[in-house]
């Protein structure tokens, strides 16, 4: 069984219509998220909105692995853009992930969570390999439609480190001190890291796309909803699509 998660439900595209629509699914409620149980693709899977913050996604991976006994998960959403090769319509599947606001220094180094010892989790590298290909394969097939909508020539796929939290960076002094402090930051967003520490601490694997939604900049809170409103869905719809057909 594999858990999907998003934060939103434009990031979960048509995935869960499409699960009514190819048979019966079962939806349960536990600490105020739904659950839905079904066939993606092909796949078995459990599919639900975690809501947005590490808090949330934390909560509810530990609900995925310890009420539904998944063997992996995989989170869906959008992200900002960190780095400068990074642009909006690109797409970033982590690699690794650390929460960018945890900070226990001097009693530990900064950004490692306390007594694991540890400030990067990594992701599977299986199924990272698969929600690459599975990424070109939507760019390849779709690029030509999506370029309209952005300012970048070609949409791209990226791998390296995402970073997480509690917060929406939407300034030049908020991205400029992302870059300064982790210099190797594709993207970031507010769930990622929390979901990897759990699947970490539990020995689930797990995996993190994200599509670039907005650069972090004072362009982000616009720049953010339109995409969520205009597109964030026909990426989650095509990214998720190509994964789940492939893991059969
Ligand atoms: N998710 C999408 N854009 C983001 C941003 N700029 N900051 C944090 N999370 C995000």
């Amino acid at each position: 069984m594999l858990g999907i998660m998003a934060a939103l439900p434009q990031e979960l595209g048509d995935l869960i219509a499409g699960m009514r629509a190819a048979g019966e699914v079962e939806t349960l409620t536990l600490g105020q998220r739904e659950y839905t149980v079904g066939e993606a693709h092909g796949v078995r899977c459990v599919v639900t909105l975690a809501r947005i913050g590490k808090v949330a996604a934390a909560t509810t991976a530990s609900a995925l692995i310890h009420a539904f006994n998944v063997d992996a998960v995989l989170f869906t959403g959008v992200a900002g853009g960190v780095h400068a090769d990074v642009q909006v319509g690109d797409i970033v599947v982590a690699d690794a992930l650390l929460q960018h606001d945890l900070d226990a220094s001097p009693l530990f180094p900064r950004f490692e969570v306390p007594l694991l010892d540890k400030s990067r989790f990594e992701a599977s590298a299986e199924l990272s390999a698969a929600l690459f290909s599975a990424c070109e394969a939507f760019l390849a097939d779709e690029g030509a439609a999506l370029q309209s909508h952005f300012a970048v020539v070609r949409p791209r796929v990226h791998r390296g480190l995402v970073v997480s939290g509690d917060r929406f960076i939407a300034s030049h002094e908020g991205l400029m001190a992302l870059r300064d402090a982790l210099p190797d930051a594709l993207a970031v967003e507010m769930e990622g890291a929390a979901l990897a520490q759990v699947c970490y601490e539990y020995g689930v694997p797990c995996a993190v796309v994200r599509t670039i939604s907005d650069t972090a900049d004072a362009a982000a809170p616009a720049s953010f909803a339109e995409f969520l409103a205009a597109i964030a869905s026909t990426y989650s719809s095509g990214v998720l699509s190509r994964f789940l057909r492939a893991q059969t």
